[in-house]
């Protein structure tokens, strides 16, 4: 797609891999960015860079009030990048099916990481097929493809919102609106603070997400590691589990 005549919309761009798309998009030329955030305190700085450019909109992903609000002050949207997620409890039992206290905090991350982008969706594609056009960006993970033991409900939701995407562009096809999900793997960012390999930046990793969509690309495998993990589980998914449950019984993390 032309960027220099595009609008897009990227959630949780206040900081991390959100950050880095909007500083891409306005380095390739975007017409307008609309970054939302649910505290639009923090996009301050980011409206300043290019206030001409630059809507800042206060967006808590979960809150249908809110999101519906975006999309009347967003109706031009023709690139949606939903990128907001949370990866669940700072108390690792929280994250797990059994040990958890109850199953709030799972409700919490599938509401924010499936049921969230797929309202997003609702929401803004069907003005991009009346007009014939657009794209829409689904930053999943690679711990999609996995159930990644330490955040075993971030993996669950995560394998929701890409079954997700591909349905929609399935639903989509035809319509000039194309929908591709990033198995994304490791970027430096908050939420990756204790992953010990070597990470990304946001900056790379939107590069390569934008390049891979430019050239036709539906599932993207970017950032450290995606496409190393992806061959992995392809090639034998029951060795690929036997180390996964090596690692959770020898570290316990919490
Ligand atoms: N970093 C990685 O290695 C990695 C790997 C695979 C996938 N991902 C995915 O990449 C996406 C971005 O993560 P990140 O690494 O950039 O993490 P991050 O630095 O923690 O940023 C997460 C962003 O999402 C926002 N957010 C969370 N809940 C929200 C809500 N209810 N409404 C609106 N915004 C909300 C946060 O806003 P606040 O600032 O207000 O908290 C923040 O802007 C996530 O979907 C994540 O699952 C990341």
């Amino acid at each position: 797609m032309d960027l220099t005549a595009s609008h897009a919309l990227v959630t949780g761009a206040n900081q991390g891999i959100g950050l880095g798309f909007v500083e891409v998009l306005l380095g390739r030329g975007i017409a307008k960015v609309y970054a939302a955030a649910r505290n639009p305190a923090t996009l301050e700085d980011l409206v300043g860079l290019d206030p001409a450019r630059v809507v800042g909109l206060e967006l808590d992903i979960t809150s249908a009030e809110q999101r519906l609000a975006a999309a009347r002050r967003a109706p031009d949207v023709d690139l949606l990048i939903n990128n907001a997620g949370i990866a669940g409890s700072g108390r690792g039992e929280e994250r797990r099916f059994l040990a958890a206290s109850n199953m709030d905090d799972a409700r919490l991350v599938m509401e924010t990481d499936f049921w969230a982008p797929a309202e997003m969706c609702r929401l803004f594609v069907p003005p991009m097929v009346s007009r014939g056009r657009g794209q829409v960006i689904n930053i999943v993970s690679i711990g999609a493809l996995f159930c990644t033991p330490e955040y075993a409900t971030y993996s669950a939701a995560k394998a929701a919102f890409g079954m997700m995407t591909q349905g929609l562009r399935i639903e989509l096809n035809g319509s000039g609106v194309g929908v591709a999900g990033v198995f994304t793997g490791g970027v430096a960012t908050r939420m990756s603070a204790n992953n010990p390999n070597t990470l990304v930046s946001p900056e790379a990793h939107a590069n390569e997400v934008l390049d891979a969509v430019a050239a036709g690309e539906v599932d993207i495998f970017a950032g450290a590691r995606a496409g190393e993990l992806r061959d992995a589980v392809r090639a034998d998914p029951m060795a690929f589990e036997a180390q996964l449950t090596e690692r959770f019984n020898t570290n316990r993390l919490e």
